[in-house]
């Protein structure tokens, strides 16, 4: 079924098909009793303890795909055990100019240079006030264009402060590569200033008696062993909870569409198969360099149930999914939190 409606949304441009998907799905579950279908033939319960949180299984949206919280009942209804919404920004923000989204379809990839294209912190706070209840939702959070990295701890401080009680969880992106010198936020001075103000926070959040949001950091494939290292000393220095593992990366490496196209693409952010062995081995060294002790999301180039386990296997507690949702459709969601069901 999936594949006859891939068909017709991969007849559109990449942008175009992903806003007619969400069109399409909001009138769909208009529809009386269309809900309540979709979540019997979706949904799979798999409770699972992850940084103090109840998730209903572990296979969860990653962000990106619904930046803005605009469709989380209907996609809560196709089985995702969390969603993460954004990344949220201070101020609304176009993103690059189109075409940025870009199908790699020989090898089941994406080239995206959207440039954190959002409606802003304040609207979808507004947004978040009738999210689904029964659903975890994270907040994933970056800065805006125009701020210079100097500030950049700043714009987190707004998302964080803004978005504190419409949502369970923070992923604190700075490993995008569409946001021109983001990833140099990855380093220890710019990173520890970002994640400790936000640990006060939160604390200062928690002695007026909310309860405490746990803070995870989303960092790139591309970075060297070295460098994870160093993030993992940061993430114990600043105390955040854990790491979302991986972002997009900036190689090309490996791929099968002609070097011609992937040329006239040009630059962006490449997810999807070609990702799944990085990303499993850097879930894999983070969780032996922390015997076992760092909670990660695990993120990049699951397909299939079979890549979904083995990001457990390498250490995990939970995974997401994008491009592969794009390309196999929701059975992947349930046909991989059943597997890791499984194993369990
Ligand atoms: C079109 C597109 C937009 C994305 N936007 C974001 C984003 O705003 N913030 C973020 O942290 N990750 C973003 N991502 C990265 C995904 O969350 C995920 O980390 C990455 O795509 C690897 O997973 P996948 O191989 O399953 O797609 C985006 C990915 C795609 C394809």
């Amino acid at each position: 079924m999936y594949a006859l409606i891939r068909r017709f949304l991969f007849s559109m441009p990449a942008e175009k098909a992903h806003y007619f998907t969400f069109n399409a799905l909001h009138l769909v579950m208009k529809i009386p009793f269309v809900r309540g279908i979709f979540n019997c033939i979706y949904s799979l319960s798999d409770p699972y303890e992850f940084v103090g949180l109840t998730f209903k299984n572990r296979v969860g949206l990653a962000a990106g795909l619904d930046k803005n919280a605009t469709h989380l009942h209907e996609l809560s209804a196709l089985g995702f055990g969390f969603i993460e919404i954004g990344t949220v920004t201070p101020k609304p923000q176009a993103g690059n100019d189109k075409p940025r989204l870009f199908r790699l379809k020989q090898d089941e990839c994406l080239i995206n240079r959207m440039g954190f294209n959002n409606d802003g912190v304040d609207l979808i706070v507004e947004r978040l006030k009738t999210r689904p209840k029964n659903l975890i939702v994270g907040g994933n959070i970056g800065k805006n264009k125009i701020t210079p990295n100097e500030l950049a701890k700043d714009d987190y401080n707004i998302c964080f402060q803004k978005l504190y009680l419409y949502v369970d969880y923070f992923v604190v992106n700075v490993s995008s590569p569409n946001t021109p010198n983001l990833r140099e936020l990855q380093d220890k001075a710019p990173l520890l200033a970002i994640l400790n103000d936000l640990m006060l926070q939160r604390k200062s959040f928690m002695a007026e008696g909310l309860i405490s949001k746990p803070i995870l950091l989303k960092i790139a494939p591309d970075l060297s062993f070295s460098q994870i290292d160093d993030v993992i000393a940061i993430v114990k220095e600043s105390g955040i909870d854990g790491l979302v593992a991986t972002n997009t990366t900036i190689s090309r490496e490996g791929l099968l569409t002609p070097n011609s196209e992937i040329e006239a693409i040009g630059a962006g952010g490449l997810s999807g198969k070609i990702l799944q062995n990085r990303s499993t081995e850097i879930i894999q060294y983070i969780h032996d360099k922390t015997q076992g002790q760092m909670p990660i999301i695990g993120v990049g180039g699951i397909h299939d149930a079979q890549s979904a386990v083995e990001k457990i296997k390498a250490g995990a507690g939970l995974v997401q999914v994008y491009t592969g949702f794009v390309y196999a459709g929701p059975n992947l969601v349930k046909q991989a939190a059943e597997a890791i069901k499984a194993i369990a």
